[in-house]
């Protein structure tokens, strides 16, 4: 199975921002990682601009040649913002100002009409939408009720389990729900908290994971061996997979 590597940039404008200067330029990081066999590049444009900004998803659309997805808020900013730069794929996801990272999944059941609206406005542009959710029946019905192209399964409790017998927890709750993702015919993608040492077992366990985003991880390993050599690293444990 051809599954997707997603490869998050989101770090590298973060270290930018550090000193508010131009550089890394997460666009550079881009190339690099597509060059070493990323399938897609994922960026988070956040409504507080913390790391990637404007400029960087509107050079991103157009030097983005494998398949731009761009995490984003509901928020009517930044869905008109997409609409006007029409990445391959949006990806709903919650957002909250004082988080680090995202934290829990996007709760579908209880925006139902937002979400609707916004997956409409998006559809039209002929953006896939992918909607950030928790491995949970509930949600992923529905993400399937307001007509989500695919979900992406939240890894972050899978990732963050210490016990093996929270892993294994993790994992079954993880492969039921992804089960049930594919029966409704919503596309299953899964993300947050995927290392070099945890991405391998997730695989092996959940049946049909068409692609996965990926940037801690990923953009650590950059930092001290280079971004072809991490993204490569990585592609080879998606790949040995099969
Ligand atoms: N998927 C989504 C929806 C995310 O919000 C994030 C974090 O930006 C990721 C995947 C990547 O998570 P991590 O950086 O932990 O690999």
């Amino acid at each position: 199975m051809n599954r997707r590597l997603g490869v998050n940039v989101d770090h590298v404008a973060t270290l930018r921002q550090a000193r508010r200067t131009v550089e890394p330029d997460p666009v550079a990081a881009a190339l690099i990682a597509e060059l070493a066999g990323a399938d897609g590049i994922t960026v988070h444009l956040r409504e507080d601009r913390r790391h990637i900004n404007d400029r960087d998803v509107e050079i991103l659309r157009s030097t983005v040649r494998s398949r731009f997805n761009l995490e984003m808020s509901v928020s009517r900013g930044i869905v008109n913002i997409a609409c006007k730069i029409k990445p391959d794929q949006a990806t709903l996801v919650p957002e909250k100002r004082q988080e680090i990272t995202t934290e829990g999944g996007l709760d579908v059941l209880r925006q139902k009409q937002k979400i609707y609206s916004v997956i409409q406005r998006l559809q039209k542009k002929h953006i896939v939408v992918s909607l950030f959710i928790e491995p949970d029946k509930k949600q992923i019905q529905a993400a399937y009720d307001v007509g989500a192209d695919a979900v992406e399964l939240h890894t972050g409790k899978y990732a963050n389990a210490l016990s093996l017998k929270a892993i294994k927890q993790e994992l079954k709750r993880l492969k039921e729900a992804a089960i049930f993702t594919t029966s409704v015919g919503l596309g299953l993608n899964a993300g947050h908290g995927l290392t070099y040492i945890n991405t391998k077992p997730l695989l092996i366990e959940i049946p049909g994971l068409e692609e996965l985003n990926i940037g801690h991880s990923i953009m650590s390993r950059a930092v001290l061996v280079g971004m072809d050599k991490a993204v490569s690293q990585m592609k080879t444990i998606i790949d040995s997979v099969q």
